[in-house]
Parts: C-alpha cells; sequence; structure tokens
C-alpha cells in the first residue's frame, strides 16, 4: 500500500483520459481498505473500481482509493448450484471465464464486459436479456464514515435499469465482494436475444452449451463495440430511453421500422443508438473524440482526447436527439 502523489489516471480508466489523481492508493486487502477509511476524511476519497464506466474531465483534487482486493472462494455447493463470493478487484471478465471453465450458469450473457466485479452492482450491468440482478445473491459494502460491514440482499441493493441504491448521489458504501448463485447443471440458458440466436446458427450450434452462448456474445460484441484497450471507450453512453407509446407513434409516422421493446401497456424503450443514428451523427468525429462508426451508443477516444472535448459530443449528442425527437438521453456514465 503506497501513496502516489499527481498520479495519471490514464490506465485506469477505460476512456483513456490523462488526468491526473492529487493522491492515488491501491488497496489489495480489507484491512488495508479500513486503514485508508480511519486515516481519510470521506468527502476526500474517490473510489475507483474498473474505471469502466466514468468520464473524467478533470485532476481529481481528491485521494484516489483503487480497490484491487483479489480472490474467488466457494462459500456453498451442492449437485445442483454453487454460491461464490468474489472480491471487488477481480477483472469482470476474467471471473465470467473462471465460471464457465467450471461449466458453472448464469454468467455467460455477460461476457466481455469491461470493468471489475465490485463496480457490477452498482449500475446493474446487463447485456443480452440478463442483468446482474438475475444472478447476484448479496454484497458486502463498508460504510466510509462508521467504517462498519453491510450484507445488502438483492432486494435491498433496489435494482432497477442501469440502476441500484449505490448510484444515488452521496451513496457512503464501498463494495468489497459480490456473492453469486450459480447453476451447475440445467443451466437456463438466454439465448432469445435476436443477435445470440443468429450467431449460434452462423456457429452450426444447435443445442448450446453456456460455452457456446459465451461465444456468441463474444463474437456479436467483438463486432460492434470497440476494444477499450485499442480505442478508448466506456460502453454504452447513454441509456436507452424509456418513453410513452404516443412518443413512438410519433417517430413511427416519420419511418417504417423503429425498433422498441415495451415495458408496459402506456410506455415503451427505444434504442438511443437508433436515435443516434438517425440525426446523423454515427462515426461523427471531432478530433480524436467521436461517436463509435458501428454503435453509436457509444462513444469513443481514437487517442488524445481530453474527457471535456468527449463529453462536447456528448452534448451534441443530446441537443441533436433532443431537437429531432424530443428526447432527453441520460448518460449511463458517470461524468465527473
Ligand atoms: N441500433 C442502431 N444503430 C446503432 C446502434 C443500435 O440502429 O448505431 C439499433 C440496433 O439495430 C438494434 C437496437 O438499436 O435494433 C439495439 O441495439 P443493440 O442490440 O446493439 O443494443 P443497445 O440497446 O444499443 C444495450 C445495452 C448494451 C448491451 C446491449 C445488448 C444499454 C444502454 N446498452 O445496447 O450494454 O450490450 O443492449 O444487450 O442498455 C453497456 O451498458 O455499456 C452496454 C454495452
Amino acid at each position: 500500500m503506497k501513496l502516489v502523489n499527481h498520479f495519471s489516471l490514464q490506465s485506469y480508466n477505460t476512456f483513456g483520459i490523462d488526468v491526473k489523481a492529487k493522491q492515488f492508493i491501491s488497496v489489495k486487502t480489507e484491512e488495508e481498505l479500513l486503514k485508508v477509511l480511519k486515516q481519510t476524511y470521506a468527502s476526500e476519497l474517490f473510489v475507483l473500481g474498473g474505471g469502466s464506466n466514468m468520464l473524467l474531465t478533470e485532476d481529481i483534487q481528491k485521494t484516489v482509493l483503487h480497490l484491487d482486493i483479489k480472490g474467488v472462494e466457494v462459500v456453498e455447493e451442492n449437485s445442483k448450484e454453487v454460491i461464490l463470493k468474489v472480491s471487488a478487484g477481480e477483472n469482470w471478465h476474467d471471473f465470467v471465464v473462471f465460471c464457465i471453465e467450471r461449466d458453472y450458469g448464469g454468467l455467460e450473457n455477460l461476457s466481455l464486459i469491461p470493468g471489475n466485479v465490485g463496480t457490477s452492482p452498482i449500475q446493474n450491468i446487463g447485456a443480452y436479456g440478463v442483468e446482474l440482478k438475475d444472478v447476484m445473491l448479496s454484497c458486502e459494502a463498508y460504510h466510509r464514515q462508521t467504517l462498519t460491514k453491510k450484507i445488502f440482499s438483492n432486494k435491498e441493493c433496489k435494482f432497477g435499469y442501469r440502476d441500484s441504491i449505490f448510484k444515488k448521489i452521496n451513496n457512503p458504501y464501498i463494495i468489497t465482494s459480490v456473492n453469486f448463485r450459480l447453476t451447475k447443471k440445467k443451466h437456463q440458458l438466454n439465448i432469445d436475444y435476436g443477435s445470440i440466436q443468429a450467431e449460434l446458427k452462423k456457429m452450426q450450434i444447435t443445442f448450446p452449451t453456456i460455452e457456446d452462448v459465451s461465444k456468441a456474445v463474444i463474437a456479436i460484441r467483438q463486432s460492434k463495440l470497440p476494444d477499450p484497450r485499442k480505442i478508448g471507450n466506456s460502453g454504452s453512453f447513454f441509456k436507452n430511453p424509456i418513453v410513452p407509446n404516443a412518443v413512438l407513434e410519433k417517430i413511427q409516422k416519420e419511418f417504417d421500422v423503429v425498433p422498441f421493446f415495451k415495458i408496459n401497456e402506456d410506455s415503451i424503450k427505444i434504442p438511443a443508438g437508433w436515435l443516434i443514428e438517425k440525426t446523423g451523427l454515427k462515426g461523427y468525429r471531432n478530433g480524436d473524440a467521436g461517436v463509435h462508426k458501428k454503435q453509436a451508443l457509444v462513444l469513443v477516444n481514437y487517442g488524445q482526447a481530453t474527457g471535456k472535448e468527449i463529453k462536447s459530443v456528448a452534448e451534441l449528442v443530446q441537443l441533436k436527439v433532443k431537437e429531432k425527437f424530443d428526447i432527453q438521453l441520460e448518460t449511463e456514465v458517470n461524468i465527473f
């Protein structure tokens, strides 16, 4: 555990933005974490996980606390199920691979999502019809001020679409581990999501295993989402907006085919990527900041873009979508 001053966060955020932390400290155990929490005022701390869901627009004038606590442990097991306790600093995709290698089912649709296990409950990560809330049993977190540990049940996390209790402003909790309930046999495969079926067909697979589903998801993601190690990005930059049916009907007057998902009797969800594409901004580029060529929901840093430049592109996208569709896009990524 070493405190470093004026530390560059470039390799600690998947956008690859070169801002500095006033101080940086990485903790590898809960004991180290508690030591830092005891020594530092809660308001002076900025907690960093995998850095995959943030846009940094300026230097952080605080102590950046990097959670690097590792470990995967079997808590309970029977012939049908296994419960795993996974430390916050484990890389998400490495953990998914670990489960697939042991034939533990439930996470295959969430393959290749950037980030760490500890931040996965914060925004209830999700892809291809599965969300974290479907596999998470509970998580453990420390309160920054009282230094007490609390176990949050799945219900207590108040999960929503890319949302949880931990996303609320002034959330005092730091998640240190997550417990997952996974299947050991009779896996419940989720392959209804259109492109998964098509991808499995392309792979000539009729009776898929969890490994096949994972491979299909990886292939789909690689075909349209940029690899953050090559092109800086934070996945979907905006949430898909949920709007009243009347908004969809108005759009359908202008466009023959509009993709949407029914939420309830009164409202639907429209893919923000489709809305952005229709404004003409897909592939837009200003210097090194831009809108990805293959998935308009993803903003990208082609190399030297600043956080402020990416933020300007985000504001332009919001403005154009508002002008054309009268829909206000909400960011999914946290901007600092
Ligand atoms: N679309 C376009 N143009 C685009 C992008 C998308 O027309 O540039 C259309 C597609 O043709 C499709 C629809 O929009 O009809 C949905 O696209 P896609 O399947 O790519 O999914 P998405 O709604 O854009 C969401 C999640 C992703 C997740 C995928 C797959 C959100 C904000 N994003 O994207 O999650 O991987 O579904 O389940 O809900 C993330 O959160 O970082 C993320 C990548």
